[in-house]
């Protein structure tokens, strides 16, 4: 009668675990989220009602007890070590022939894979069981931290493979995912409790949580590196190791390249650009010799590896002191705190302005001027101020209040419910404002007028010469020669470009227009929707949601603008003074429809500019896109293409050099 039933509790426990390897090693889930709850609910239910079935490594014994004399010491059988490191292409160099000299010339096939910035882990499985999991601790005794291991769902609790050495002892990083530190610091937040300053901590701070009920709530991941004791070895080779992990049904660090020294140079630089894109945080390379003999036979120096290095990455984070809190006053009004630094290198370059977005922000990192503060830059994002560095407060700093009137033209400050923003009410008033707008008015994207950049537009407002957008066409000459020390011939050109300028585009003028948050692809869907500008103003609510891309807020701020009077009269006034455009030809595209295709653009082109051949493509009907994913249909990549050429050549993507993409288009 309960065989049936021991034998439904080891089909369920079998495919729970299958579940959970689909989705955690091999990212690849076969079912829903609800699918595997009813799973495990059904296994739970059965469990309770036959407690002697329950096996500890049933997929419902995750969360243990605590252990009630805090964390036991752990001696490693092989020792952790960490790695040396190297800084640029010359160290880089230098590592590769130190190594290649003591292998007497041989030249060894090289690995290279994400440095993960979390903490290292051993985990070891005794026939097949996870029997212990230890942190790193000096390299050679850590703490013991099984119960809190156990808890996280991509550490399988049995290896899978059909033949397994008795002791495999598995080396890897306990991290959190970026959006997982990001929801995790919200719950805290929301619940009042401290959060942490990043991932890396969280991580650190989760898995030595002594309550494992806790740990089962914090969403730590697991990526193996290594191997520590082994009864027998798993592989010739470091790449072969890591696919035998992954089919024991552990998640291996994935991105490894192997190949010859320049193979891992251009997997540096490759990796650095994508370092960002990534869902969790990377501090550097880690190289190794690929072949575990010739690992052996270089042995080791102090507490690292001969046969590795660390090639790190810029650090993204670095400490400085804020001069000054200054407001800006954005295009739309919007006011944003700026911090002034002093000058610090960070993220590869030096900065001295950061952004602390909004005064909800301020009030929360509770950050003044005069403090010490930590700086992030990423990427090409905008470099932010990420905390303070509390304990060097010493002085009584005043806080920073937020203002309640504009500081450039002293209108009323706004907030919208729900908004953090704050922005300042006087519109075009605003000396600011109209600024930004004006800027945005002439820039590249928009009515792209040339010779007429900040500083010239800054003077002219600055004269009483420019209110609005259609001043401009209104200018002469004389006005423009003296200011700036502008000579005749000059200002005689930026008359020319400003008069050019008025031949444009629908899609040009909707962008230069500056609606809240129409950006130039939306205003080009807009532009080829609607086709004429009368259409589009007079277009009503549900006219506008027809539109691809242009969601319920988009389409309340495109009528929230031509509702304006103002607005209204700006339109009329640029109209008059001669902006003009040709409607877009509804039809006949000369070329091969290319209707919901993403196409992406890589490397230099020749003939034309990468701007200019996305033009064309999307004219064709392509969506044109900045990354690559398996939803790319083609890549046309020219000379220095890297790690998005890459990318489609992994994913079986077609790609096209520039020619082949010239006659394509024929
Ligand atoms: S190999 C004997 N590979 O970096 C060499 N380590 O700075 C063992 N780390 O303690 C390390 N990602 O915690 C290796 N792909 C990777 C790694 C990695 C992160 C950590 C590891 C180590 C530290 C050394």
């Amino acid at each position: 009668m309960t065989e049936p039933v021991r034998q439904r509790i080891k089909v369920l426990s079998e495919q729970i675990r299958q579940h959970d390897y689909n989705y955690h090693v091999l990212d690849a889930p076969t079912i829903g989220d609800s699918q595997y709850d009813a799973l495990m609910a059904e296994l739970l239910a059965l469990e309770a009602d036959y407690p002697d079935y329950v096996r500890s490594d049933s997929p419902t014994q995750r969360v243990g007890a605590k252990p009630d004399q805090g964390f036991q010491e752990v001696t490693h059988r092989v020792p952790m070590l960490s790695l040396d490191n190297v800084f640029d292409a010359e160290e880089f160099s230098q590592f590769v022939a130190r190594v290649t000299d003591r292998l007497d010339g041989l030249t060894p096939e090289w690995t290279a894979e994400p440095k993960l910035d979390g903490l290292a882990l051993s985990i070891r499985y005794e026939q097949g069981n996870l029997v212990q999991a230890a942190t790193r601790g000096d390299g050679q005794s850590g703490e013991d931290v099984t119960a809190n291991v156990r808890t996280i769902r991509s550490i399988p609790l049995r290896l899978m493979a059909d033949s397994i050495p008795e002791i495999v002892e598995v080396r890897g990083e306990v991290i959190l995912k970026k959006a997982d530190f990001d929801a995790m610091n919200a719950r805290l937040l929301d619940a009042g409790e401290k959060t942490f300053v990043n991932p890396r901590n969280a991580a650190a701070g989760s898995l030595r949580q002594l309550d494992p009920t806790l740990v089962a709530q914090r969403p730590l991941s697991f990526y193996a590196y290594g191997t520590g004791e082994l009864s027998q070895p798993l592989a010739p080779t470091h790449q072969a190791t890591m696919a035998a992990l992954k089919a024991m049904g552990i998640p291996v660090n994935p991105g490894l390249v192997v190949g010859d020294a320049v193979r891992i140079e251009q997997a540096y630089r490759d990796l650095l650009e994508e370092r960002d894109q990534l869902p969790y945080e990377i501090d550097g390379m880690v190289i190794k010799v690929n072949r575990l003999d010739l690992q052996t036979s270089l042995g080791f120096v102090a507490r690292a590896p001969r046969y590795a290095s660390a090639w790190k990455f810029p650090a993204q984070e670095a400490a400085t002191r804020i001069i000054a809190i200054d407001v800006q006053v954005g295009r739309t009004g919007a006011i944003t705190p700026v911090a002034r630094l002093e000058p610090v290198f960070v993220g590869g370059v030096t900065v001295s302005n950061a952004t602390l977005h909004n005064f909800d922000e301020i009030s929360y990192l509770d950050v003044r001027p005069g403090d010490r503060v930590m700086v992030r830059r990423a990427g090409d994002v905008i470099p932010q101020v990420v905390r303070v560095l509390a304990d060097e407060r010493t002085l009584n700093l005043p806080q920073v209040v937020m203002p309640l009137a504009c500081p450039v033209c002293a209108s009323p400050i706004e907030r919208a419910p729900g908004e953090a923003v704050i922005r300042c009410s006087g519109g075009l008033v605003c000396g600011a404002q109209r600024l930004e707008h004006l800027k945005h008015f002439v820039s590249r994207k928009a009515l792209d007028i040339e010779g007429v950049g900040e500083k010239l537009l800054e003077l002219l407002i600055a004269e009483g010469l420019l209110h609005s957008p259609a001043d401009l066409f209104r200018l002469s000459s004389e006005q423009l020669v003296g200011l700036d020390r502008m000579a005749e011939k000059s200002a005689a050109n930026v008359i020319e470009s400003i008069q050019a300028a008025r031949e444009t585009t629908l899609a040009r003028f909707l962008f230069a227009l500056g609606i809240r948050d129409v950006g130039e692809a939306t205003a080009r869907t807009l532009a080829q929707h609607f086709q004429t500008l009368d259409a589009l103003m007079a277009a009503d609510f549900d006219a506008l949601l027809e539109v691809g891309d242009v969601g319920p807020i988009v389409a309340s701020h495109i009528q929230h603008f031509f509702a304006s009077e103002e607005n209204r009269h700006v339109i009329q006034d640029l109209m008059d003074s001669g902006v003009r455009w040709t409607e877009p030809e509804p039809t006949e595209r000369k070329g091969p429809d290319l209707s919901g295709q993403t196409w992406v653009l890589t490397g230099t082109l020749e003939t034309m500019t990468r701007d200019e051949a996305a033009e064309v493509l999307r004219g064709l009907g392509a969506k044109v896109s900045g990354s690559v994913s398996a939803k790319t249909t083609v890549v046309v990549a020219g000379p220095g293409a890297g790690s998005k050429l890459t990318k489609a050549e992994s994913l079986g993507i077609q790609v096209m050099d520039e020619q082949g993409l010239l006659e394509f288009l024929k």
